[in-house]
């Protein structure tokens, strides 16, 4: 059965990881996937993640499974950091949060969950967006479409196009919108455009579905749910997944969380009893160890402090190297004005170099970028800085 099956090709983020990986060239860069790497070219552990575990290890009697839905404390501390401790759809009843494995499965679950019953709703992607968006909505059963979001002459939001593509989204499709940090391009919504956007979701009535994997890299634990909170005003329905991959380092933990929003406790409540079917068939319940780690440093003060200051230093770090990559382009004599990759917020940069360029980058100069331009910014090293910016220079005159 299997030998007329062909090889897939790699995967367009993680299979450059494994790419990089094989380099033997000394001066490889890596600016595929999405990982913080500090100063010395590291993807360290939180000092706050070291001492949870130490703390879980010690406490630990257990191994026996979660809740399907995950660790209630967990998963009420979740709730807090999307909407803020004391919103009014969280005293409303109105939010119900499974833990998942990652953001992915916070994806894919809500993706499953709604094609069981919108199975003929459209599901809506930023032109670009997340390489994995359309596989995981598409391997759900949705056809997925685009609506317009970046503008490649002004390297900026297409407004316009965005809210006029918006509008003509049919009742009953599905939205899927980024919280902040757009991925790829860097270009969020302003809290302008956020209240349209989330006005238009009201009157049209269709269901926003908000990816948040990134909150605090952009401006900050609590600017960053700006867009949730809009859209929360206005629109009496939407899914929120979120990711502790990048906020708290826990990649490989496989940590994150699906927030079902509805329009009063009982119907939310009857609707998530299908998102834990969805969960029961797809995974049974949730792997412990990430969501136990982010549950102690959220509910232990000292820590919680402690964890945003480490977190507003990946923010700071980054921010420094977006600066430092744009004047490192003019020192090497990089024509053009790249300031706007230092306006862009959190780990990439929609750098503007085109598929050719990114391919003899990576074939002449072992530096992995995704495909369409996008650089993890946060990949970036004094180690590496001139290395790249003479590539980047020749790349855009070879
Ligand atoms: C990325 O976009 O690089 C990250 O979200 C990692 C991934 O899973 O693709």
């Amino acid at each position: 059965m299997l030998e007329h099956i062909t090889a897939a090709p790699p995967d367009a983020i993680l299979g450059l990881t494994e790419a990089f990986k094989l380099d033997p060239n000394p001066h490889k860069v890596n600016l595929g996937a999405g990982v913080f790497v500090d100063e010395q070219g590291r993807t360290p552990i939180l000092a706050t993640v070291k001492a949870a575990e130490a703390a879980l290890l010690a406490a630990a009697q257990t191994k026996s499974y979660m809740p399907i839905a995950g660790d209630p404390q967990y998963r009420r501390l979740v709730q807090e950091l999307v909407f803020g401790a004391g919103h009014p759809v969280l005293a409303a009843g109105r939010a119900q949060t499974a833990q998942t494995p990652g953001g992915t499965a916070a994806l894919r679950v809500g993706a499953d969950f709604l094609h069981k019953f919108f199975p003929q709703a459209a599901v809506w992607l930023s032109q670009p967006t997340w390489a994995n968006h359309r596989g995981v909505f598409a391997a759900a059963g949705f056809a997925v479409k685009d609506y317009p979001y970046y503008s490649a002459a002004t390297q900026d939001l297409d407004t316009p196009a965005l809210l006029a593509a918006l509008r003509q989204v049919p009742a009953g499709d599905i939205v899927l919108l980024h919280a902040c940090c757009h991925n790829p391009t860097g270009v969020d919504l302003t809290p302008a455009a956020w209240a349209e956007v989330a006005a238009i979701a009201a009157e049209r009535r269709w269901l926003p579905f908000v990816d948040f994997a990134y909150q605090g890299y952009g401006d900050g634990l609590e600017a960053d749910r700006a867009g949730v909170l809009a859209l929360a005003e206005r629109c009496p329905e939407m899914l929120i997944s979120s990711s502790f991959s990048k906020n708290f380092g826990l990649y490989q933990d496989r940590t994150g969380a699906l927030t079902l929003l509805g329009a009063d406790a009982p119907g939310t409540a009857a609707a998530f009893s299908n998102i834990e079917i969805a969960i029961r068939v797809n995974y049974s319940n949730p792997p412990a160890h990430g969501a136990l780690i982010v549950r102690h440093i959220l509910k232990t003060p000292a820590l919680a402090q402690q964890w945003r200051g480490e977190l507003d230093a990946m923010r700071q770090h980054i921010t420094g190297v977006r600066h430092k990559f744009v004047e490192g382009l003019k020192r090497h004599g990089v024509p053009g004005d790249y300031s706007f990759i230092a306006r862009q917020k959190g780990m990439f940069s929609f750098s503007g170099l085109t598929a050719t360029q990114v391919a003899w980058l990576r074939a002449e100069k072992s530096i992995y970028i995704v495909g369409g331009g996008r650089i993890n910014v946060a990949g970036i090293t004094p180690a590496n800085m001139d290395y790249l910016c003479t590539a980047v220079a020749a790349a855009l005159q070879a």
